[in-house]
């Protein structure tokens, strides 16, 4: 038989499909942690987010969550493999509803949504552009669903529909001429989220099982190594001094803190500290800080710690610039190299320039700035490298951008760790599997509902977010401003451009003239108290952290993650939980009163200690010195004497707060400032109030006593 060279060609190509039909179905699935399947497919890139985690996954706590149980089976999540790259369809149904894609900046509920989660500074049109861009849902039916990628996804979540046989015909599905009827139709519910990964070749999926919302994100923070726990000092206040201040300008705001008893743990300086910055020298420019050392030694003497801003951009007159040179991607930023940190040696040369030069002297910590990217089809900026950027590892641009920032971290991160030094960062893009990195993110938008959103959107991401304060518009919304950093993972004024602190004049012009607001101290004296109950906080946030790193339990979660079942809290992108007992629901200059969900159970007003019965609605009004929570039934919460700052010596003096006539709480204690807590060098104190009496117990391996019990009272 002879084949004409046509007919060879057809036969060929029926082969070709035929295999890559074969090829498509073979899939592979293993169970990798307790309650987390991953299933493999097709040729995966070798770089992907999960690719870049060392953490070892937490796997005997993982084992003890509930088992968990998927509403579908894992094989009916369909994935095709085409020349335009992969398509997943992961069933889905009508009553479902979905959040994650990372720290989302306009939307909350992402079920009938089109979210293309991508790497952005100024991330606009909520179009899924974020800092911290994740390729991970969560659905309210207990499970979540990882695309382990770095490529540009676009996630279809129940938006299209199929052109198969038993599509209605349009008069049938408009089926009435009011306008109603009209537009009624026209929505077209999906049985599943589509996401479209183009150019990829295969793909790994990681299927996070439930039984709930809150334990699919404890098993992904576990699986991510636990969640972080900063230096404790790090849960105090953050202040960044101007841009250009010089070294006794520092000395002179760190002063101003001091004696006037506003609480203050860190000092961030921000870019002149550098000989350069656009891009970076990673030098002490000597004509603003003559002595560095000094300052950083003086400055810790008085209970400062010291962060430094930089961003991984290197100058051509930095040391590290030769040895980069040839370990960097083909585009400069700023005209400086950008280190291929998918190569370790990169990273190595790198962190071992920080730890050497920085690090042992005494730095606390970086603000790891610009390793998001600029706007990419929206406004003008146009800064970083492009998409089609090659690196030596074999990264493409693109999907260098959505892990840089998770790279750029861990680098740094391990600088810290190797040295047993706990740290804070502060990091403007963050990726997947980030949990365990002590890293707060942060942003130049200013919108202060979407700050509040983002608060509530990071516990579906393992993600830490910071809502800084700068200038404001109004006194008022710079108290609202402030409560809402109060009650958030990092207590953060940005006066990276204001010469004064903002509460003296929230007015940017004035501030640099340093022309000061008439009420000045009145501001400064509401402020301090703000602060003041922060530091009251502490000792319950380092709890909930703590929470956070041996139980994967999120410090900061919308309210669905807790109610599940609570249709009325499906949407609530403005009230969140922060550790076991509080629900926060900021208010914002807009208004002097907000409504405020309670969920079923019995609920305390903070400020009044008034009883509040869950399952309803309320409108409440805070002072600007109060803060806008409520406390849950069965709580005991620990709130400490203020302190200025927190040494390693701090003890915290305690008062216990009871809500309701059987109450419990918790709190960790170690030394805060090392890793001995990962070799069990800890205890816990586990508050217990039976009716008449509040007990307190201790257990666990730490010598050192840093919580003191004071006393004990009962909120009626
Ligand atoms: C921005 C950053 C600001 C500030 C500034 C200094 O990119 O978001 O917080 O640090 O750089 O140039």
């Amino acid at each position: 038989m002879t084949i004409r060279k046509r007919e060879f060609f057809c036969l060929l190509t029926v082969f070709q499909l035929t295999m890559s039909a074969v090829f498509a179905q073979q899939r592979q699935i293993t169970e990798v942690a307790p309650g987390v399947k991953k299933i493999t497919i097709g040729q995966t890139d070798q770089f992907s987010p999960y690719s870049f985690c060392d953490e070892k996954p937490q796997v005997a706590t993982m084992q003890k969550l509930p088992a968990g149980k998927l509403p579908f089976n894992v094989n009916d999540i369909a994935i095709n493999i085409t020349d335009r790259g992969v398509l997943i369809e992961i069933p889905l149904d009508d009553k479902e509803q979905l959040y994650g894609f990372g720290l989302q900046i306009g939307s909350f509920n992402q079920r009938g949504l089109r979210k293309k989660p991508v790497v952005n500074d100024n991330p606009s049109n909520d179009l899924g552009y974020t800092h911290a861009p994740t390729t991970f849902y969560v659905s309210n039916k207990g499970y979540g669903i990882l695309v382990n990628t770095s490529r540009y996804t676009t996630f279809y979540c129940g938006t299209t529909a199929k052109n198969v046989n038993d599509v209605k015909t349009a008069a049938q599905s408009n089926g009435g001429n009011s306008v109603d009827e009209l537009y009624g139709s026209k929505g077209s519910a999906a049985g599943y989220v589509s996401a479209d990964v183009p150019g990829a070749k295969g793909i790994e999926i990681f299927v996070f099982e439930g039984p709930d919302m809150l334990s699919v994100m404890q098993r992904y923070n576990l699986f991510s190594g636990g969640g972080a726990l900063p230096a404790i000092w790090g849960l105090g206040v953050k202040y960044r001094v101007k841009a250009d201040f010089k070294q006794d300008q520092v000395e002179k705001m760190a002063a101003y803190f001091r004696d006037n008893h506003i609480p203050c743990d860190v000092l961030g300086l921000e870019p002149r500290w550098q000989t350069a910055a656009y891009s970076c020298s990673y030098v002490w420019n000597k004509d603003f800080f003559p002595n560095p050392q000094n300052l950083i030694d003086s400055m810790k003497q008085q209970g400062f710690h010291i962060n430094l801003w930089e961003h991984a951009f290197v100058n051509p007159s930095s040391p590290i610039y030769g040895q980069l040179k040839n370990k960097s991607g083909n585009y400069l930023v700023w005209n400086g190299l950008v280190p291929d940190f998918a190569d370790k040696q990169a990273s190595k040369i790198f962190a071992d320039y920080h730890e050497n030069t920085f690090v042992k002297q005494g730095i606390s910590g970086f603000k790891m700035d610009e390793c998001d990217n600029s706007n990419l089809n929206y406004g003008s900026s146009t800064w970083s490298f492009p998409e089609h950027s090659r690196f030596p590892s074999g990264l493409d641009g693109e999907q260098m951008h959505q892990v840089f920032g998770l790279l750029y971290q861990k680098a740094i991160y391990n600088v810290y760790k190797q040295n047993n030094i706990r740290t804070y960062l502060d990091v403007r893009a963050s990726s997947a599997f980030a949990s365990s990195y002590p890293a707060a993110l942060y942003s130049d938008t200013y919108d202060h509902n979407e700050y509040i959103g983002m608060v509530v959107n990071s516990g579906f991401s393992g993600l830490i977010w910071s809502p800084e304060v700068r200038e404001s518009n109004t006194v008022k919304d710079l108290m609202r401003r402030s409560q809402t950093a109060v009650l958030s993972a990092q207590a953060l004024y940005n006066s990276w451009y204001l010469q004064n602190p903002p509460w003296l004049q929230i007015n940017k012009a004035k501030n640099n003239d340093n022309e000061l607001m008439a009420d000045a101290k009145q501001v400064e004296a509401d402020v301090r108290k703000l602060l003041n109950f922060r530091m009251s906080l502490v000792p319950y946030l380092y709890n909930a952290f703590a929470e956070y790193h041996f139980k994967g339990i999120p410090p900061f979660r919308a309210l669905v993650m807790d109610y599940p079942q609570d249709e009325k809290v499906f949407n609530i992108a403005d009230e969140y939980m922060i550790g076991q007992g509080i629900l926060a629901a900021p208010l914002t200059e807009k208004a002097d009163e907000r409504k405020v969900y309670l969920p079923a159970g019995t609920w305390y007003d903070y400020n009044t200690g008034k009883k509040m019965e869950g399952g309803k609605e309320y409108t409440i009004s805070t002072a600007f010195t109060d803060l806008p929570i409520f406390i849950k039934e069965g709580t005991v919460l620990p709130m400490a004497k203020p302190v200025e700052y927190i040494k390693p010596d701090t003890q915290f003096e305690i008062t216990c707060y009871v809500y309701g006539d059987k109450a419990t709480g918790n709190l960790f204690e170690d030394d805060g400032t090392t890793f001995g807590y990962d070799k069990g060098t800890y205890n816990n104190i586990s508050l217990n109030y039976t009716g008449s009496k509040g007990k307190a117990a201790r257990s666990g391996s730490f010598k050192n006593k840093r919580i003191i019990i004071k006393k004990w009272e009962v909120v009626k």
